[in-house]
């Protein structure tokens, strides 16, 4: 379209694609020639602006359809977004249940659950309310040291330990306590039980037994008494009834 009005040079292209043999004067001709077609190319803009415009204005229209092909074909990168595979639309709610089980199990390693086992509630009654006297760790002071299996010689079935923490040497009905027949102090030791001050209930009373006995008096559970203990403190520690019969000992 373009070598319609350039008139001048045609002469030189014709010549040029006429005469084959001589190849390499069409790949020079252009530079050579490169200025004097641009003013040619400038004079017919010039020279006709008319029907420059009137063809400007006709040419769009085809020339458009001839871009819009190319158009709607997507370029790689989107061609590829939309062929690969999509997440599936159940997954959706898999992703914030994730989370809730991430919370979970991050909230079920934290060893905060550790205060709720038999031992360390225990070991907090104790801590309170023992320790004073009998000391920190078992090992006696105003009253007797529990250590070294002390406290199962005296009570080797631990309900009997359970009656005697109820009742305290205040309330204890005779002279002498436990299996070995020791004689009670006078009221050396305050009931803490539901037959003394009432300060612990009998289910506090349990754990602190179980935990004299096992942490303090080195108890290793064996026989059935002592596995009841074992699991009577599961139960009361996991906030269930406790079935025991010892305590209190007035009903
Ligand atoms: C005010 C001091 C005092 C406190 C507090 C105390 N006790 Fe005692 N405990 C004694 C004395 C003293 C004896 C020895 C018996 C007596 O003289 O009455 C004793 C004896 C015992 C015995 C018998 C041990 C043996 O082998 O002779 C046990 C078991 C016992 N106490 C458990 C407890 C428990 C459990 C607690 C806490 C809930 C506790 N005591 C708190 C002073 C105390």
């Amino acid at each position: 379209m373009t070598d319609q009005p350039t008139e001048g040079q045609p002469a030189a292209d014709d010549e040029s694609a006429v005469s084959g043999a001589e190849s390499v004067e069409p790949a020079e001709s252009p530079l050579e020639t490169g200025q004097p077609s641009q003013q040619a190319a400038a004079e017919g803009e010039a020279a006709a602006p008319a029907a420059a415009s009137a063809s400007v204005a006709a040419t769009p229209p085809p020339a458009a359809p001839a871009a819009r092909p190319a158009g709607p074909v997507d370029p790689p990168y989107v061609a590829a977004a939309k062929s690969r595979k999509r997440v599936p639309l159940w997954a959706v709610p898999i992703f914030p249940l994730l989370l809730i089980w991430a919370l979970v199990y991050v909230n079920a390693m934290t060893p905060v659950s550790n205060n709720n086992t038999p031992l360390a509630q225990g070991g907090a009654l104790y801590a309170k309310n023992c320790s004073t006297c009998h000391g920190s760790t078992g090992g006696g002071g105003s009253g007797p040291a529990f250590n070294g299996g002390a406290v199962i010689k005296t009570f080797p079935k631990w309900e009997d330990q359970v009656k005697w923490v109820d009742l305290g040497s205040a309330n204890w009905p005779t002279s002498t306590y436990g299996a070995t027949h020791k004689p009670v102090g006078a009221g050396g030791m305050p009931g803490f039980g539901p037959d003394g001050q009432a300060s612990l209930t009998c289910d506090e009373i349990l754990l602190v037994v179980h935990y004299e006995r096992v942490t303090l008096g080195g108890l290793v559970a064996s026989s059935p008494d002592d596995m009841d203990l074992e699991k009577q403190a599961t139960a009361i520690a996991a906030g269930q009834t406790a079935t025991q019969t010892a305590c209190p000992v007035k009903k």
